[in-house]
């Protein structure tokens, strides 16, 4: 793997800053949002004035807990635009999540608000190692999803050549690949596996393409995915974080020197980790609800975001800024069954720790008379893998399984091909409970 990384000099003098600069920007940032929140939007107004608070009670960065929180439905009760603070014609560009149920959840970006969405997220690209006049070859999905445009002006803020494919097409995505050498791709890691299956299909060697590094977000992804990708591409793989109601990709990133957990952009995003049962801060180092006041968003700020995010604060590393560890997963993702919390990436896991498996997985939830079980859809990696062999990697699955995660589970190995494909973010579990 080519070593990659920014030179310090290429870095933000942010970046590299003092805590206490960095703090000392959040609280006059935090003041102006909450202000302007308060000022401009009737939500903020009504939830502060009943939780009896006033943008002037922050004194410090620890006062942000005595403000109320913001959830998802609160974007869904004020469609389409009821939490913009900036006049409609201010707006400069809206993107919306399709969401599962009901309706959307829409937002809204200034002219000011995409600057600095390209530029963090031109930040993040740096952290993972592309530099001006680099292609990248961008597969996030392009439209209403933050994935596609979001990397794409980052990808030209930075100075490099963007190659905009969006999702889909994975044949094409090979040929584009292969003509034009870009060193990075952005894209789902669920998606980069389909595009590795073409490559194969094709007799194609992914570790002598061009790509470098691949920067992977949207989804859970594990470690042994990192490594999987890593060593079937010969590249880096960092993990990019984001969402639509705080920007879009690039709140958060890995360094890939380090690759040790993404630094939040905290000049822009003020991290809390909570307990999501008594929701109250926990210190950094433990594991929580992640949630997040945007300190510079014109069009819709947020304030106390619960984004459902289960993950830890660490101090700095490679950057002075805060670095969340690797998502676990969603609270709403998470499956209980027989009394036993489950997120779907530890199902990952340990598919990675089993030989013989394909990367792809599809978790169904089901019930029977007495309770709640989970069937995991795997495929044998390889044609030709005679039943007997599949029932032996159904058994190696399901014992891991047990031993790792203490859960019972049915493992169903496929033939190649069998478990659904994604083209962006891959559907983890199926309910049919
Ligand atoms: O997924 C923004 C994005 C695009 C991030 C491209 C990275 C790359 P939403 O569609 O609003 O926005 O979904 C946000 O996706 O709350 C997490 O649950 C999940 N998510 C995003 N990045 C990661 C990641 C985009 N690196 C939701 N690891 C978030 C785990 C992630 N989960």
């Amino acid at each position: 793997m080519k070593e990659l990384g920014a030179r310090p000099e290429e870095l933000e003098p942010i970046e590299i800053a003092s805590r206490d600069e960095i703090t000392s920007l959040q609280l006059e940032r935090m003041r102006w949002s909450l202000q302007h929140a308060y000022d401009n939007v009737p939500m903020y107004k009504r939830r502060f004035d009943e939780k009896g608070v006033t943008p002037s009670d922050l004194k410090t960065l620890a006062d942000l807990s005595k403000f109320p929180f913001t959830v998802k439905d609160d974007l869904r009760e004020n469609y389409p635009f009821g939490l913009f603070a900036v006049p409609r014609e201010q707006i400069q560009r809206i993107h919306a999540s399709s969401g599962t149920t009901g309706k959307p959840t829409v937002v809204g970006y200034t002219e000011k608000d995409c600057d600095v969405f390209a530029d963090m997220m031109a930040r993040s690209l740096r952290a993972s190692g592309v530099r001006r006049g680099d292609m990248v070859h961008n597969a996030y999905g392009y439209g209403l999803f933050t994935g596609g445009l979001g990397a794409h002006h980052g990808i030209e803020r930075l100075g490099a050549t963007v190659v905009p494919v969006s999702g889909g097409q994975t044949q094409r995505q090979v040929d584009l690949i292969n003509d034009f050498k870009p060193q990075a791709i952005t894209v789902t890691p669920s998606y980069m596996l389909n595009i590795l299956e073409e490559f194969l299909r094709r007799g194609l060697d992914p570790r002598a393409s061009s790509l470098q590094v691949g920067i992977f977000g949207a989804e859970p992804w594990t470690n042994s995915m990192r490594l999987e990708l890593e060593e079937a591409f010969d590249m880096h793989a960092v993990d990019i974080f984001g969402l639509s109601e705080i920007m879009g990709p690039g709140v958060a990133n890995e360094c890939v020197e380090t690759k040790d957990g993404l630094h939040v952009w905290e000049d822009h995003f003020y991290p809390e980790i909570i307990d999501p049962e008594t929701l109250e801060p926990v210190e950094d180092g433990q594991e929580g609800e992640l949630v997040f006041t945007t300190l510079s968003k014109e069009a819709m700020p947020m304030i106390r975001y619960r984004t459902r995010d289960l993950t830890t604060l660490l101090p700095g590393t490679a950057r002075s800024m805060r670095r969340i560890k690797k998502i676990t997963g969603r609270s709403d993702d998470m499956m209980i069954l027989r009394g036993v919390n489950v997120f779907p990436t530890q199902i990952e896991e340990q598919l990675f720790a089993t030989e013989g498996l394909a990367p792809y997985f599809q978790i169904e939830l089901y019930s029977t008379e007495t309770m709640d079980a989970m069937r995991v859809h795997v495929e044998a990696a390889g044609d030709g893998v005679g039943d007997a062999d599949r029932q032996s990697l159904a058994t190696a699955l399901a014992t891991r399984i047990k031993q790792q995660v203490g859960i019972s589970s049915e493992v169903l190995v496929g033939p190649a091909g069998s478990v659904a494909r994604s083209e962006g973010k891959a559907k983890r579990v199926v309910d049919n409970r």
